[in-house]
């Protein structure tokens, strides 16, 4: 794997840090830095700009505390507060998933980019874990500039210019069929009402395409007759299941894992359950998503699966069934 070495100017020697490829599309392994302590803005430029490139970044062995968490967040934008999770009394931006026996993890098993019932929906979300159950508990990453990049000529140019609805249909079933609890939802739904989001999103650091849909918040694609709208939805959700597309990432204990939410979607494997899973989360508030202007030039592509064996005809091993 390449390794890369940010190298800050001389004056700064803080702002040092290794950057090790972790998946071929995606992911990241950020070393050489202590997230127990300020950071200066070399280094966060620097983050700033690897999180973007590489789409999610994992930092092992940080020992840290909620507060170095916060701090770690903030550096990339205002915190953003979670309106239907439990969130931490005394610091509301701070999420605690502990799952464990009598309290199974929400339905995040679901491929998503978080929050896309917002307007804005957040540039990224890390998570620190605490405890990690002895098997299981893997977070799947997507590359959804891979996806894009993927489609053919024809799909990107169909899809160019389309715009789907996004509302917060997962967190509906929390509102009990109540008065009260319609009436809670109702006022919820004016906070929140379904948003139009670009399908297709330039990022705003890389200027790379993404496909930006996903079956947990994605109603419908506008204009479209229903049922095209949800073969179309249903075609472009599988693309995201390509594994070449994706990086698992295995949970150690206290390593945070910063995604970017612009450019990357991610699925919670529960897998673990019952099994005890304590992680602590913090949201970057985003910005609305940029429509692409246009189908990416196709000379710019990188078109990334692999060909088929049989492409490379003489210049492989022969698999017993093709030998006379
Ligand atoms: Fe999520």
């Amino acid at each position: 794997m390449n390794e890369t070495l940010f190298a800050p100017p001389a004056a700064s020697q803080t702002a040092l840090f290794s950057v090790k490829r972790a998946g071929v599309f995606l992911g990241a392994r950020i070393t050489g830095i202590d997230l127990s302590k300020p950071l200066d803005t070399a280094t966060v430029d620097a983050l700033k700009l690897a999180h973007a490139e590489h789409g999610v970044l994992v930092f092992p062995d940080q020992k840290i505390s909620s507060g170095d968490l916060l701090r770690f967040g903030r550096y990339f934008g205002e915190l953003s507060v979670h309106p239907f999770s439990t969130n931490a009394e005394d610091s509301p931006e701070l999420i605690v998933y502990d799952n464990k026996e009598g309290n199974p993890p929400a339905p995040t098993d679901i491929w998503h980019t978080d929050e896309t019932f917002r307007a804005c929906p957040p540039m990224g979300t890390a998570l620190c874990s605490k405890i990690i159950p002895e098997v299981g508990g893997d977070t799947a990453f997507a590359s959804m500039s891979a996806v894009y990049e993927g489609l053919s000529d024809r799909m990107q140019h169909f899809l160019s210019g389309l715009e789907a609805v996004h509302d917060f249909k997962p967190f509906r079933g929390l509102f009990p069929n109540t008065r009260e609890g319609v009436e809670r939802m109702r006022r919820f739904e004016d906070l929140y009402p379904p948003v139009t989001h670009p399908v297709v999103a330039a990022h705003p650091v890389t200027g790379r395409n993404v496909l930006f849909v996903n079956p947990q918040f994605t109603l419908y694609i506008k204009g479209m007759a229903e049922d095209e709208s949800r073969h179309l939805l249903e075609l472009l959700y599988r693309k995201t299941l390509v594994h070449e597309y994706q990086y698992r990432h295995h949970w150690e204990p206290d390593m945070v894992v910063f995604w970017d939410n612009r450019g990357v979607q991610h699925s919670a494997l529960h897998d673990y359950y019952p099994q005890r899973r304590l992680m602590e989360r913090i949201t970057i508030a985003g910005t609305a998503p940029i429509p692409a202007s246009a189908p990416a030039d196709p000379a710019s592509l990188r078109r990334y699966l692999m060909p088929p064996v049989t492409a490379f005809k003489d210049s492989r091993q022969q698999r017993q069934h093709e030998r006379d």
